[in-house]
């Protein structure tokens, strides 16, 4: 890897799955036990708020009993020893990359660990549960949601994540199924500033003819393996 300088690295649910987190496409996953329409929308928050709380309300409580796996240890081993460049861009809303240890983390569709007030804008932290209507820590305000990007929503930290694609000779995708965009675009703008993009999935995914070399197999498998390729420079 003696010319790679900069590294973006894009992970989705797949990285996170042998935490126990469910994914949200496969056979059994999250969007076959709830219909997105319903709780991951802002009309289904404006519908039925109770719903679409009591579901983030789970989900956030379900992530603190979980623990980082060996991808995110060797993302975070990878963050920790890399000289140049490095952002790991995830769709994921856990915080298991940061309990790893990676610093260099943006999360584009937001924290299950975050709470959004829509009366003031400000974010919290947090980790309990939202069903109660808790008021706002800045402006006492009633009026807190999870601080997760919604679809139909802007997802967080675009410019950001353009910025290092332009920088970067390297794009690795961990873990996503490349259904939803923009996240699923990112291999393509990778490849039109010239970077060399790599997959590493369970599985062919949507997006893998964009990638120059797909790798399959478990993440936590194959994810240390390539860190310990890259290190070994
Ligand atoms: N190791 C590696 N890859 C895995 C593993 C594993 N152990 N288990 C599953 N995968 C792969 C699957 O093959 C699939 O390609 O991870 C991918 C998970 O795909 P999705 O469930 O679609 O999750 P993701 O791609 O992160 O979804 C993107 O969609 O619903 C929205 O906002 C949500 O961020 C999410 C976005």
């Amino acid at each position: 890897m003696n010319r790679v300088r900069n590294i973006v690295i894009l992970t989705g649910a797949g990285v996170s799955a042998e935490s126990g987190i469910d994914t949200f496409r496969s056979a059994g996953g999250l969007w076959e036990q709830h219909r997105v329409e319903d709780v991951a929308t802002p009309e289904a928050f404006a519908r039925d708020p109770d719903l679409v709380l009591r579901f983030y309300d789970m989900r956030r409580a379900a992530i603190q009993e979980k623990t980082p796996n060996a991808a995110h240890e060797a993302l975070a081993r990878l963050d920790a020893a890399w000289p140049g460049g490095l952002l790991i861009v995830t769709q994921n809303v856990d915080d298991l990359h940061e309990r790893a240890g990676a610093r260099r983390v943006l999360h584009m569709h937001g924290e299950h660990l975050n709470a959004w007030c829509v009366a003031c804008d400000a974010r919290a932290r947090w980790r309990d549960a939202l069903i109660d209507r808790p008021p706002c820590p800045a402006c006492g305000a009633r009026a807190l949601r999870p601080d997760v990007v919604w679809f139909g929503e802007m997802p967080y930290g675009m410019d950001a994540i353009h910025a290092a694609l332009r920088d970067a000779d390297l794009f690795v995708s961990i873990g996503t199924s490349g259904a939803v965009y923009p996240a699923a675009g990112l291999v393509r703008h990778a490849r039109d500033i010239g970077a060399r993009t790599l997959e590493l999935n369970l599985e062919p995914s949507q997006g893998s003819a964009w990638f120059h070399e797909s790798r399959l197999g478990a993440a936590s498998a194959i994810v240390p393996a390539w860190v310990d390729e890259v290190l070994a420079g």
